[in-house]
C-alpha cells in the first residue's frame, strides 16, 4: 500500500526535504545521514521523476548539500536544549516526515510532531508516534495546539523550512505568542533573506510542479527584525552553510564552500 499526498498545497513541499535528505545521505554520506527517507519515499504514492531529473545537477547537489546542513544544525540546537533540559519536550513545527525529534531522543524527553490533519495521518501510518511522542494535527496558525503541549520541563521547537510558506504578520504573530504561553523556551528555524526566498520559490518548488504555493517570509536581519527585550524575546542567527560547520570534508568541493560562504554572508541567514 502507498500513501498519497495532496497535490498542490503546502502539505506537498513535505516532499522536497524529504528528497533532498535521502540524497543528501547518499552524496555526502559522512555529513549527514538519514536512512528513514530513503524508506519512506518508497512508501508514497508520488511521482518523483520531476524531482528526480534536476537532481544530476550542480546547482541541485548543492540544494541537497543545504537541507542536510540545515537538519544537523537544527538538530544541534535541540541537542544543545535537551544538555541543560533533558526532560524537556522537543517540538517539530510543521514536521512533513521528518524524524529529526527521534534522532535528538535522549531517552527521557518527550517529542511532538506537529503539522497538517492530512500529513499527520500519513505520518500516523508510515512512522507510528513512539514512546514518549504524540503526533499532533493542526493549523499552526491557531494557537490551540500550545495546549496540547507540555512544556513543564522546558521545550525546544524547531520548524524546518516551514516558515517561509507564512506571511511576515504571521510568523511575527506566532513568535509573540509562543514567547507569552512558553517563557524561557527556545525556538529555532531557518530563515533567508529576500533573494534566497524567491530563488525557493522559483526552484525548488516550481520544478516540483507544486502550483498554489509560494514562498513569502524572509527577514535581512533576524537578530534586529525580531528581537523584541519587552516582550522577552531574544533573537540569534548563524550562518546557515557554515554556521555550525566547516564543511571540511572530502565530499565537499572547494566551490561548494565558497558557495555556502557566499550564501551565508549574502543571502541566507539561520
Ligand atoms: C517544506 S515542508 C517541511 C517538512 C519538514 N519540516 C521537513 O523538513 O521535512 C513544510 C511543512 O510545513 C507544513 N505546514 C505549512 N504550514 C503549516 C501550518 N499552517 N500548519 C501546520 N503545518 C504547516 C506543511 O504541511 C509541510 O509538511
Amino acid at each position: 500500500m502507498k500513501y498519497k499526498i495532496e497535490k498542490n498545497t503546502v502539505q506537498e513541499t513535505l516532499i522536497i526535504p524529504l528528497y533532498a535528505r535521502k540524497m543528501c545521505s547518499e552524496l555526502f554520506p559522512d555529513l549527514y545521514r538519514d536512512e528513514t527517507s530513503a524508506r519512506l519515499i518508497d512508501k508514497i504514492d508520488y511521482d518523483f521523476t520531476k524531482v528526480a531529473q534536476k537532481s544530476e545537477s550542480f546547482m541541485q547537489k548543492f540544494g541537497f548539500l543545504e537541507v542536510g546542513v540545515r537538519q544537523n544544525d537544527l538538530a544541534f540546537e535541540v541537542r544543545d536544549y535537551l544538555k541543560t533540559h533533558p526532560n524537556a519536550s522537543v517540538v517539530n513545527l510543521g514536521c512533513g516526515l521528518d524524524n529529526t525529534g527521534r534522532h535528538c531522543d535522549n531517552g527521557i524527553c518527550k517529542i511532538y510532531n506537529l503539522d497538517f490533519p492530512d500529513v499527520i495521518a500519513v505520518r500516523n501510518e508510515l512512522l507510528p508516534a513512539g514512546e514518549r511522542e504524540k503526533n499532533i494535527p493542526c493549523d499552526l496558525n491557531n494557537t490551540e495546539w500550545f495546549e496540547k503541549i507540555d512544556a513543564s520541563d522546558g521545550a525546544v521547537f524547531f520548524a524546518s523550512g516551514v516558515f517561509y510558506y507564512f506571511r511576515y504578520e504571521q510568523v511575527k504573530s506566532l513568535v509573540y505568542a509562543m514567547a507569552k504561553a512558553f517563557p524561557s523556551c527556545r525556538l529555532v528555524f531557518d530563515s533567508a533573506g529576500k533573494t534566497a526566498v524567491s530563488m525557493i520559490a522559483k526552484t525548488w518548488i516550481k520544478q516540483a510542479k507544486i502550483k498554489d504555493v509560494n514562498a513569502f517570509f524572509y527577514v535581512s536581519d533576524a537578530e534586529k527584525e525580531l528581537s523584541d527585550r519587552d516582550n522577552n524575546i531574544n533573537v540569534s542567527s548563524k550562518g546557515y552553510m557554515l554556521g555550525y560547520t566547516d564543511l571540511k570534508d572530502e565530499s565537499v568541493s572547494a566551490f561548494f564552500r565558497l558557495l555556502a560562504k557566499f550564501g551565508d554572508n549574502v543571502i541566507i541567514i539561520f
